[in-house]
């Protein structure tokens, strides 16, 4: 989406480490002093959901502390503190760090010791301390980043090796040419080892090592229990499918939005390139009248020619694990405790009547034989996850701008340390909210 701009994420907290001593507190029905919820939405008959905030800044990533305190990045505001009282709101917030450029990365190392935020052009680091809630040492982890539409720069701290952070940098454009070259550090997500940086921090483009790259805006990055990284894409705007100089518009249903497999970044795959801005993946076939041989995840090219086609792409792009509805953009993702299911925000879309998107997806993950994670469903499904809260009427959201709209913005995920509450956020600039969702035993 070309609004939407980057990144997201962080978090997740992956099992054991955070979860040991993690403080529990009880599912709210009511938040005292919290308005009602904005926007209208419905709800999964297996979930609850109660709003505990509201009135925010654009916040864009929840994480949480060992000692159950929530820290959230406001975009332009910087990061707040919130505790929890006994019956499960929020007892107390406070500013933790001002600053107007944060935009959204947040990430704290499994100690807890160390703090990331990010803004467009740079990722800072800071000591933290959970007990007193405070940070001191502010220091410069990464500068150099490029500009473009897409502004966020989701950071997060890999679990099993907290010395690597991983940064995703999405296209400057719909069509950002120049980044069939990873150096050129755009449609990228690169891993830097913080224990062994220079004195004044990485330069993004030249340093550091690439995970993936031909990610138009990898704005979602969440670890499975393995430690390996499963990214969601923001894919491309205004699609038209050009065969024989016949252009025909796809752009309603194509293309899919991605969730795809990173690999471990303690070791990336050999092939990691994931196909833009040549390869994109197909949602809805039926838009294919040349090429009846697409499915539902297919890679297809917009204009095959006589050297390079839609099979080209095979062997070359790695396809996604599962696809989503073209436009709904996918902000930030999140595995249960036992990486049974995989969350993800949909801020939804600008680029498509009637518009969609506006949901919070439960895909069903499976463990491999072989030890690995996996959807559950095929990479062809249409039906690899579910809803379980969306806006009510999402068709006649109107969203103007990346934080104007008539609807929630989903961006924000993420589970407490407990794994038994899950948070998220919308963005929309008229009130920043935070709900928290609980599945119903
Ligand atoms: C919030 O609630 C916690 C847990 O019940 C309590 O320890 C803490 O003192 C409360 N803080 C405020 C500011 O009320
Ligand atoms: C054919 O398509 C490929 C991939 O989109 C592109 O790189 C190449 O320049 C095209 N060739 C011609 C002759 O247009």
């Amino acid at each position: 989406m070309r609004w939407l701009t980057t990144a997201t994420a962080v978090a997740a907290l992956v099992g054991q480490a955070l979860s040991q001593d993690a403080p529990t507190f009880p599912f709210p029905a009511s938040c005292a002093g919290v308005d009602a919820p904005r926007y209208p939405y419905t709800l999964d008959a297996g979930w609850s959901a109660t709003k505990i905030a509201s009135g925010l800044r654009q916040p864009r990533t929840i994480i949480f502390d060992n000692l159950g305190h929530m820290l959230v990045l406001q975009a332009t505001m910087g990061i707040s503190v919130h505790t929890f009282g006994a019956d499960g709101c929020i007892n107390s917030t406070k500013t933790l760090f001002q600053s107007s450029g944060l935009n959204h990365g947040l990430s704290l190392t499994p100690d807890n010791k160390i703090l990331y935020a990010s803004s467009q052009t740079t990722v800072w680091s800071w000591t933290y301390d959970a007990a007193a809630m405070t940070v001191t040492g502010q220091k410069t982890v990464i500068s150099g980043i490029g500009q473009g539409i897409h502004s966020t720069r989701t950071t997060v701290v890999s679990p099993k090796n907290p010395n690597l952070i991983l940064v995703s940098v999405g296209a400057n454009s719909n069509w950002d040419n120049p980044t069939i070259d990873p150096g050129v550090g755009r449609a990228i997500v690169k891993v830097f080892d913080v224990s062994a940086a220079p004195a004044n921090g990485y330069t993004f483009n030249t340093q550091g090592k690439v995970l993936a790259y031909g990610l138009r805006n990898e704005v979602a990055l969440a670890f499975d229990p393995n430690g390996h990284v499963w990214g969601a894409e923001n894919s491309g705007d205004d699609f038209r499918r050009t065969v024989n100089g016949q252009a025909t518009d796809i752009h309603i249903d194509n293309p899919a939005e991605e969730l795809n497999y990173l690999g471990d970044p303690e070791a990336p795959l050999t092939n990691n390139w994931f196909g833009y801005p040549t390869c994109f993946t197909v949602w809805e076939p039926s838009n294919f009248k040349d090429n009846t041989a697409l499915k539902t995840g297919s890679q297809f090219v917009v204009t095959p020619n006589t050297t390079f086609n839609d099979a080209s792409c095979t062997g070359k792009s790695v396809p996604p694990s599962l696809s989503f509805p073209a436009h709904t953009a996918p902000i930030s993702n999140a595995f249960d405790k036992t990486a049974s299911n995989l969350y993800i925000t949909f801020h939804g879309s600008w680029d498509r009547q009637p518009a969609q998107g506006y949901f919070v997806a439960e895909v069903p993950f499976k463990k491999n034989e072989d030890g690995s994670y996996a959807p559950v469903a095929a990479p062809d499904s249409k039906t690899g996850y579910k809803t379980i809260i969306g806006a009510q009427s999402p068709g006649s959201c109107n969203s103007p701008s990346l934080t104007m709209s008539t609807c929630w913005r989903l961006a924000a995920l993420n589970w407490d340390p407990a794994g038994t509450r899950l948070f998220i956020s919308s963005d929309n600039q008229a009130s920043g909210e935070i709900f928290v969702l609980q599945k119903k035993a």
